[in-house]
């Protein structure tokens, strides 16, 4: 997806902008997780910030990161100006001692863990698989795949009785085609992590599940909509004729971590506007 070209940054930020505008008016009446304490990886920009402020709007108490210190003050003080509880740090979920200090922040501060929200992807290469080079598919693997389970596994012991993971996969997990495919296979691991997780924990009463977004102008998928033509193109590809937002990919996170999907595990939901990506 990256990199991006300048030219077209113009256009993405007033998307950015928009959506984040739009996010910031969205005053939801739900209150359905009133005191439930959720972690969120990689919650200073796009879809992770949609998702910190729209399972905040509906009562939760925050633990946010991502890599950049500065970000995540800046994400902290968006939070706790709209009457958001959080707290966060710095960390990169590709380190496991970075991920075991955002644990045990969380843990600290709440005593408890009920919702793990795992976000965090890269994609630091384009191209055919088998072009790819080693280093880029360690990082690739190591992000997308391997931190998700260490993740999920430090997070376990302190999850709560009817806690709940969501995974952020995406549409390329159903068609890992170029020239990000091998991104696309990081993401269809974490459909096989979801169903298999939600087997073993399943009987403990913690329900594992994944949200596949579509296209949405981040700065992440930059590349996709760097051009007219390229968003055209995207926007083509969807019933509905439009990419979508961090606010509409979050509105499906916060209907999985809620009770109102007291019965769904194991389920991954695409939320890409109709796009084709499974029957
Ligand atoms: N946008 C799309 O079209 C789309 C489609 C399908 C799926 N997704 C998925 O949605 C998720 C979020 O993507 P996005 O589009 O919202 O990206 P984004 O807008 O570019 O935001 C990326 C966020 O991740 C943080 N981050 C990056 N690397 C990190 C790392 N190693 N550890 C911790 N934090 C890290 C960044 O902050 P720092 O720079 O401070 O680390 C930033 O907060 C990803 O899993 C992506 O695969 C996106």
């Amino acid at each position: 997806m990256r990199p991006a070209r300048a030219v077209d940054l113009k256009r993405q930020r007033a998307d950015c902008e928009l959506n984040g505008a739009a996010m910031s008016e969205e005053t939801t009446t739900c209150r359905r997780l009133l005191g439930k304490v959720v972690l969120i990886t990689a919650a200073t920009a796009g879809i992770g910030l949609g998702i910190a402020l729209r399972l905040g709007q509906e009562g939760a108490k925050l633990a946010i990161c991502s890599r950049k210190q500065a970000n995540v003050d800046a994400t902290l003080k968006q939070l706790r100006s709209r009457g958001i509880e959080a707290v966060g740090c710095a960390a990169n979920v590709g380190k496991r001692a970075d991920l075991e200090a955002f644990v045990q922040l969380a843990v600290d501060t709440y005593s408890r863990i009920d919702i793990l929200v795992s976000n965090a992807a890269v994609n630091p290469a384009t191209g055919d698989v088998l072009e790819i080079p080693d280093w880029a598919i360690d990082k690739i693997l190591d992000v997308n795949i391997k931190a998700a389970i260490v993740l999920a596994a430090l997070v376990k012991p302190h999850l709560s009785k009817a806690g709940n993971i969501v995974f952020i996969s995406s549409y390329t997990a159903y068609v890992p085609t170029r020239p990000i495919a091998l991104y696309g296979m990081s993401k269809t691991a974490l459909l096989g992590l979801t169903k298999a997780l939600a087997e073993e924990l399943g009987p403990e009463g913690i329900r594992v599940n994944c949200v596949a977004p579509g296209t949405v102008p981040t700065k992440f998928a930059a590349a996709l909509v760097e051009s007219d033509e390229m968003r055209k193109l995207n926007e083509s590809r969807t019933f509905l004729g439009r990419l979508g937002t961090p606010r509409e990919i979050a509105a499906a996170v916060a209907f999985l971590v809620s009770e109102d999907a007291s019965y769904v595990t194991g389920e991954t939901l695409l939320v890409g506007g109709g796009m084709h990506a499974k029957l």
